[in-house]
This record gives C-alpha cells, structure tokens and sequence, in this order.
C-alpha cells in the first residue's frame, strides 16, 4: 500500500542517533504540575461515537476473532465467541463499521445471505488472497450490533459495484411493506427491518476503493448516494469517502461540490477522514509492536498527536465551505500500524499491543474530546486480531489488550460534558529533536453527574507528581484506576494474560486540591463523585 507521508523518519533517526552518540540528548525530569478543571465551563457533549470500532474482512478479524460458527468446540452463541462477545459487551461500543476497509469495494452482499452452505465461496483479494465463505454477512453483521448494543455503519461498495447494488443492500436491510428485497430478507430469517444508522459511500477512493481524484469522487458520490434510500424514519448518515493524514483536498472537493441541505437526495452528512500510527512514519518499514527502543517510543506519541492538527485543518476547510455545521468529519479508521509479527500470515496485520498502545489510544481520545463539535465518529482499527486491537484470540484462548483496557476506562467519557482544562505548564518530555507535553489531560461531566478526569503520561522513564483543583464542581468522594507498565512495550500474552491491567490509583485530597502521583507511561482516569 503506497501512503504518502509528512515527515521522513529516515531523518529523524538519523537526527536521534546523532544526538543520543553525542551525549546531546535531554530527558524532561519528573516536576510537579498544576492542573485546573474548570467544572465551571462545560463544552460540547462528547459523542459516544467518538468511541467506535471497525471490524473488516480481513486475516482473522471476523473469522476466528468474532466468529467461529455453531459447530465450533469454541463456546459460541449462534456462532459468536462468547468470550469476545462479553469482553466487547463491557466496552459499551457505540458503533461498528462493517465490512471493509479496502474489503468493501470488492464486497458483493448478495453473497452473504441466503443458507450459508449454498454462499459463494470468494478470494479474498485484497487480504492474504484467502476463501472467502461468506459465512459472516448481513445477517450475521446485524447480530453483533444488536447483541452489543451498538450502531451498525455500513461501507458500501463504490469500487466494483453498481449504484443499482448499493441501493438494493440499503432497501434489503431497511424495507417494510411486501415487496421483493423485504421478503427475501424474511426468507432468510429477519421479519423486521434492520437500523442503519450511517451508510459509507465507498472506502479510500483515493487508493484501494478505486484510484479516484478527489473531483472525480465527488461526482460519483452525488451519482450512489441520489439512489440511497430509506425510509424517512430510517434513513442512515451518508458519509463520502474522504483523505488521510494532513491531506484537505478531499475534504475541500466534497464540501464545495456536494449540497448538505437535508432531505436533498444526494445530501451528505459527513466525510471519511483515516490516519495511522507509524512508530517511522514510513511505509517500507513501519517499526515494531514490541521490542523497540525509546526513540520509537516518543517517535510513535509524537506522530500520534498529530492528528489534532490533521482534524483542525479538516475542520478549517468545513468552517469556510459549510459554516452550518451540517458536515461532521468521521475518522473511521485510526490506529497504530506496524510491520507484521514474525510467523503471522502476509495479509492479515496481526500485531501485538502494547502499553504504549494504550497511550495512544489515550492521547487520541483526549484530542478527539477537543474536536467533538466536527468531529462526529472515530473508529479503531481493528476490534480483533488486527492492527491496533482491543482483543487477541489463539485458537480457544483470548486476551484484553493495553488498548482494551484504555476503552474501557474511558467510558464514562461517552456523552459526557466536556470540561475544559487548565494545564499551566507541563514539563516537555524530549528526545532528540523530538519533544511532547509530558502529560496529556482531559476531563468531562458525565451523565451520572460526576465529574472524570483522565490523565497521561507519556514519560518513558519518568513518573510525575500532579495537583488537581476543580472549579464548579463539589467532590464528595473520588477514585483512580491507572494503567500502567513495567517497560515501555510491556504487553499481555496468552501465558500472561493480566500482566498489564488497571488498577488503584491513589488520590490524596489536600487543602482546596487533589494530589495523584502518575506512574512512567501510564494512563490514568480519576472520579470526582458529586454530592448525592
Ligand atoms: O485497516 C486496514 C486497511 O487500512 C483498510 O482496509 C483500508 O481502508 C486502510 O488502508
């Protein structure tokens, strides 16, 4: 896959082991830091959809990872690992997105319906060029949204397929009434009509969804999305196939040329945005899940954070060509990406998570709390055995990762107030020529009415002493969970499955503040409960 970057990390390297062979290298020293929550100033809501998922067709994702079919010596319920189903159930996942990813521009969901013996059996081209059963479809998609609770967003298929196509999948799913595609969909098993709450015209059509400019996208998506139809009570979010990284020219095309009014038939709600973590920034050779070195740990927070300015000059083009704010930028694929596991399948992006990958994930939620009011979705890649997973399964085995703990924490965050806060000056964390805030903060007053504070440290080595006072808010009681690790790429293995896993954190309560003391590389969310 050819990406294009913003910054080679040949060059940083070089520039990083010239400083560390010089003895020039600074390293920030722990310091106590003054933080404010200001309680007294609620923002926007922070949407849950900012905690979404995206589980595609891909290596053992869905297959294995999700499901293993009735017949399987895995407990299963209809097919599901009742393992993962329970695990996922506590992350409260507001959203997936199904099926692709580069899959869906090659998907045809007329083969996932229907007996599954009689399914069509397909190369899965675009991953590890495996059989495709099609045992996972429609069907089977709507029972993992429904069992967990969640929103179905599908990805429909511009690449290959038709508008004629498109369209029907959507009546397929949402028709009542006698006519054809309802019955069918009867036949197969499902009297109601499905919710499909947002609708994907297309994925990367820049790339792996059909080498398309960003003018040329615009015209196709008015061409599908005129023909998308439901009926009024259930009628999905369209959202265009956007850019990467710092890229605006998709966002600029698509909100110049496509009228948002509602109701107008080629009316879009949103535009895809993707970007990925790499430890290198370079596509060739990405950097290790483990066993790395300190550069590529800051290397990875740095690239990290800057997806907020990736966001911001999303939201810059939309604030000049759609000041209404119909438009919402959905970041539907994010996440670290690096090279592949020694022994895994070429294809299937297995990687290990790490500590460091909850931080990331971490980091990413605390700037996407900023951004909520444009920012509409999020959505990691990937939710089992791919790419920045919150699950790893083997064989009957399954295991939560960094990253799952960091959902997890997070979730009181979801439709929360956000709350601005007042940071003073955080010590900067340097390596190199690279340097980051030491710590990452972000608050919120959720819907129970207490007030959360997360925190992240992103210090290698470090540890750091932090003061808390709340303004606007009256804490009878509080709590911390912390998440850390004993290295900087400590991970859970199937021998070890807790060995990196929440636990107390303890909060002093002091004269007017509160007093936490953040362990190096940890994440950290602490709950200020309201007078009840
Ligand atoms: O998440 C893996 C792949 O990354 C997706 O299929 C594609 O959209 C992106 O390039």
């Amino acid at each position: 896959m050819t990406r294009k970057t913003s910054r080679s990390y040949r060059s940083i390297q070089t520039v990083l082991t010239a400083a560390l062979l010089a003895g020039t290298a600074t390293f920030a020293r722990a310091a106590e830091i003054d933080l404010v929550v200001r309680a007294d100033q609620p923002g926007d809501t922070i949407s849950r959809f900012l905690y979404g998922q995206f589980a595609e067709h891909l290596g053992r994702g869905i297959y294995e990872g999700i499901w293993v079919g009735e017949d399987s010596e895995i407990p299963n319920t209809r097919g599901f690992r009742d393992d993962v189903i329970a695990a996922l159930k506590e992350l409260h996942i507001p959203v997936i997105r199904w099926p692709g990813g580069c899959f869906a521009d090659e998907y045809d969901w007329r083969d996932g319906i229907g007996p599954r013996e009689e399914r069509p059996v397909r190369i899965n081209t675009h991953w590890g060029w495996v059989e495709e059963t099609n045992a996972f479809g429609t069907h089977e998609f709507f029972d993992l949204v429904e069992m967990l609770g969640s929103e179905a967003y599908i990805a429909g298929n511009v690449g290959s397929g038709s508008p004629r196509e498109m369209a029907q999948w959507l009546e397929y799913m949402t028709a009542e009434g006698d006519n054809s595609l309802a019955r069918l969909r009867r036949a197969n098993g499902r009297d109601e009509p499905w919710k499909v709450a947002f609708f994907g015209v297309g994925n990367e059509t820049w790339g792996c969804g059909g080498n398309m400019t960003p003018e040329y996208y615009t015209d196709v998506f008015k061409r599908y999305s005129v023909f998308l139809k439901g009926p009024r009570d259930n009628m999905p979010k369209k959202v265009a196939s956007g850019g990467q990284n710092a890229e605006t020219d998709w966002t600029e095309a698509l909100s110049a040329g496509v009228r948002t009014t509602p109701d107008y038939m080629h009316a879009m709600d949103g535009i895809s945005h993707h970007y990925y973590t790499l430890p290198t920034g370079d596509w060739s050779k990405h950097g290790r899940a483990t066993g790395f070195g300190e550069e590529e740990w800051i290397s990875t927070l740095w690239r990290t954070m800057l997806v907020d300015g990736h966001l911001a000059a999303q939201e810059a083009v939309l604030e000049k060509n759609d000041p209404d704010g119909e438009i919402g930028i959905y970041l539907d694929e994010w996440g670290t990406w690096y090279d592949r596991e020694e022994g895994s399948r070429a294809g299937f992006l297995y990687q290990q998570s790490s500590i460091r990958d909850a931080l990331v994930a971490a980091l990413n939620f605390n700037i996407f709390h900023r951004h909520t009011k444009r920012l509409h979705m999020a959505n990691i890649a990937q939710t089992v055995n791919v790419l920045q997973a919150v699950i790893l399964t083997q064989g009957s085995e399954t295991l939560r990762t960094p990253t799952y703990h960091a959902f997890e924490m997070y979730v009181p965050f979801q439709e929360a107030t956000f709350v601005p806060v007042e940071d003073g000056e955080v010590p900067a964390y340097a390596l190199g020529d690279v340097s980051v805030p030491q710590v990452s903060a972000s608050s919120a007053l959720t819907r129970g009415g207490d007030l959360v504070l997360a925190l992240v440290n992103l210090h290698a080595r470090d540890g750091i002493d932090v003061a808390v006072r709340v303004a606007g808010f009256e804490a009878a009681a509080t709590s911390g969970r912390v998440l850390a690790g004993d290295a900087i790429d400590a991970h859970n293995t199937f021998d070890d499955p807790d060995a990196v896993k929440p636990a107390e954190l303890a909060v002093d309560r002091g004269d007017g503040s509160f007093g936490v003391s953040l362990p190096a590389r940890s994440v950290s969310v602490v709950t200020f409960s309201r007078r009840r």
